[in-house]
């Protein structure tokens, strides 16, 4: 949902004058544009620094030959309405929106909004394969469903000038159906999955198969539980919420429990509230863009029944007291959820000390027993930050669980232009989070994450999208996708580009490779774009075999590939400057020589995105998210949609999951 990302950060915590440096000083990017900025980036960091400094980052000293990592030739770029993987490699469609969960039954449009709480939901993102019992061949894919496209989802909306987002309204209301579908449609889908005999993988029956939806009960946990910003009606003392939403990408915890991120959550929302004739949000709500208006994004609010869990997006107060309304609704959201796929019966639960904000991703350092555990979270709108949550309580793996994300320490990166950083803690009492600044306790601290990163002065990034680690050297990877708006006064070290149209991969690695230290050396891995306007941190320009923009997703595999997926958003895919690149796809990297291959193009329209491979890396899973977005509300009308992604014929389109095989049975990529 690349372009409902909020400017939202608008806060002048960092200003460039403070992170001017000679390594990418202003003047370069000025003066010299492009070519100096990149120059003065990967340029060695002056004197002592070259010992222990950014070159460092990634291992040894880059050798200049590909090191054997990648093994497959690349495809070219594509704009057809299919799935290209390289020769020698087979791809098969894995539960496209509306399977049934239960074997049961085609796929129908027509689907009542009951029947989708049984059934695969949409805009398949971020995914997880649990093996059973450690088998390649049979297990559980935890698959998020990040949004709907109203005008796929209701068969009812065929022939209308609708864009993606249009919903009816009538008189003032939605149709309740419409609502529920649409709820259950979001969420997270447990699905056990097997290889058959003809190396094909399904969905089967079984008791562990489960929806997770916009309606499913929660706990809240850590720091932030029965504050009083989450007091609501259905739950007076803030311990409980419904649902999960706008679920981005995930992680996974190092006692293999599943966790989804909320991300673009705050449109969900609507909230009336004005003092005079302003809008009257308080700031956990405005400096997450709650919407204020007639409608949430797909007004749930309005739904004709007038439920409970319908009326609850309309965040306006309405009672004497919060435990009366729903004006707190929305700080129940914005967190990282909790899920073990195993039991079916469990409670999910939103982990607070993770921190409120527009969740990607989580990604998990190695837990090592006896040390405390740590993960890394991007915020992906604009000139948001980088976190990383440091456990108090070291990692047993006989005894760990969720209770290690309850208690520890949230810290925001500062990139120094030097090519070193640190993290600033967000703990009462120090960088500025005091009850004079207005951060009373922890759980202040952690409903207003972005405020108390701001107030710290972390570094305004352009858009964190995925992390990574390299489990072969440590160095812990992030994508940031684009910024349009970052101005030429704006430009650091670390978002060195005015109008960054085509995004960069940062990485770093920890002080004396410990995930919990408190300062890092970091470089660019790659500037994405074009021939003309990309580097890689060898300064090699990319090329015919893999040209791409827009990364968000990441992933190592076990020996070290880094998979990059592109996001070019549908109203600039295929157009203008981003034509080049064709359809959004996935790329190869060799983080050690800086070698990448294009190694799969997707169907028109849609973002790839949700990598993982079974343990013996013989099958990858790949998601296909959004095809067909890029139809204008016109053509909709017309019925010419621009995917029928993969039913194919005059079909809607449906995202779905992708299994990938060689027909060698090797190893993915090698
Ligand atoms: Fe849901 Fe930032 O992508
Ligand atoms: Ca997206
Ligand atoms: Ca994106
Ligand atoms: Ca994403």
């Amino acid at each position: 949902m690349s372009d409902r990302n909020q400017a939202s950060n608008a806060g002048d915590s960092r200003t460039f004058a403070e992170v001017l440096t000679a390594r990418a000083s202003r003047r370069d990017v000025l003066a010299g544009g492009l070519a100096a900025a990149v120059t003065a980036v990967f340029a060695p960091p002056p004197g002592a620094r070259a010992a222990t400094g950014a070159d460092r980052v990634g291992g040894v000293e880059p050798r200049a030959e590909p090191s054997g990592l990648l093994g497959f030739k690349p495809v070219t770029t594509g704009e057809a309405d299919t799935v290209v993987v390289p020769e020698g490699y087979r791809v098969d469609v894995l539960a496209p929106w509306g399977t049934a969960l239960d074997g049961g039954g085609a796929f129908s449009q027509e689907a009542t909004g009951a029947e989708q709480g049984r059934q695969v939901g949409s805009h398949h993102d971020g995914m997880h394969f649990f093996p059973l019992h450690g088998s390649s061949t049979e297990g559980l894919l935890v698959v998020n469903h990040e949004y709907v496209e109203p005008r796929f989802l209701h068969a009812a909306y065929a022939g209308k000038p609708f864009d993606g987002e249009t919903v009816i309204v009538t008189d003032g209301a939605r149709d309740a159906d419409e609502v529920l579908k649409e709820m259950n449609a979001h969420g997270v889908s447990v699905l056990r999955i097997g290889r058959g005999s003809d190396g094909k993988w399904s969905v089967r029956p079984d008791p562990l198969n489960r929806r997770i939806t916009a309606l499913t009960p929660m706990a809240i946990s850590g720091p932030a539980r029965g504050a009083p910003q989450l007091r609501t009606r259905y739950s007076p003392d803030g311990t409980g919420v419904r649902g999960t939403l706008a679920n981005c990408s995930h992680g996974v915890t190092p006692w293999n429990t599943y966790m989804a991120a909320e991300e673009n959550w705050a449109g969900y929302f609507r909230n009336n509230d004005t003092s005079g004739d302003k809008p009257d949000l308080p700031r956990e709500q405005a400096r997450y863009d709650v919407a204020v208006g007639a409608m949430s994004r797909y007004g749930w609010e309005l739904a004709a029944d007038g439920a409970d869990e319908t009326i609850r997006f309309d965040a306006s107060r309405k009672a004497d007291d919060a435990t009366g309304d729903y004006r707190n609704e929305p700080n129940a959201f914005g967190w990282m959820v909790e899920i073990d796929p195993f039991d079916p019966r469990s409670v999910p639960v939103k982990r607070t000390h993770l921190g409120r904000f527009a969740h990607e991703n989580v990604i998990f350092a190695p837990a090592r027993a006896g040390k405390p555990v740590v993960c890394y979270a991007g915020d992906d709108s604009r000139f948001e930050y980088i976190y990383k949550f440091v456990s108090a309580a070291p990692f047993d793996p006989a005894t760990a669980s969720g209770a290690l994300l309850d208690e520890g320490t949230l810290y925001a990166a500062r990139f120094h232009d030097d090519g070193s950083g640190e993290w600033l803690a967000l703990v009462p009492g120090k960088n500025g989070l005091t009850p004079e600044n207005g951060f009373a306790d922890l759980a202040e601290i952690l409903i207003n994450t972005r405020l108390a990163a701001d107030r710290a002065g972390a570094t305004r990034m352009d858009r964190p999208e995925w992390g990574a680690i390299d489990p072969t050297s440590g160095a812990v990877f992030f994508t940031l996708t684009n910024n349009t708006r970052r101005t030429e006064a704006e430009v650091d070290a670390a978002n060195p580009r005015a109008q960054n149209r085509f995004g960069q991969i940062i990485r770093w690695r920890e002080a004396g490779d410990d995930h919990a230290a408190e300062t890092f050396d970091w470089d660019l891995f790659v500037l994405a774009g074009a021939k003309e306007t990309s580097r890689t941190f060898k300064r090699r320009a990319l090329g015919a075999d893999n040209i791409f923009a827009c990364p968000d997703g990441l992933w190592c595999d076990a020996d070290g590939r880094l998979w990059i997926e592109t996001d070019i958003g549908e109203d600039s895919l295929n157009t203008g400057g981003y034509a080049v690149f064709g359809n959004n796809q996935m790329l190869a990297a060799d983080p050690r020589t800086g070698e990448i291959r294009r190694f799969l193009t997707g169907p028109v329209g849609q973002e790839m995105t949700g990598v993982v491979t079974t343990p013996d890396q013989t099958t990858m899973f790949v998601n296909v998210q959004h095809p067909g977005a890029t139809t204008a509300a016109e053509a909709f009308a017309a019925g010419n949609l621009s995917s029928h992604w993969p039913d194919g014929g005059d079909k809607v389109p449906r995202s779905a999951t992708l299994a990938i095989q060689r027909a060698d049975g090797g190893k993915i990529g090698a």
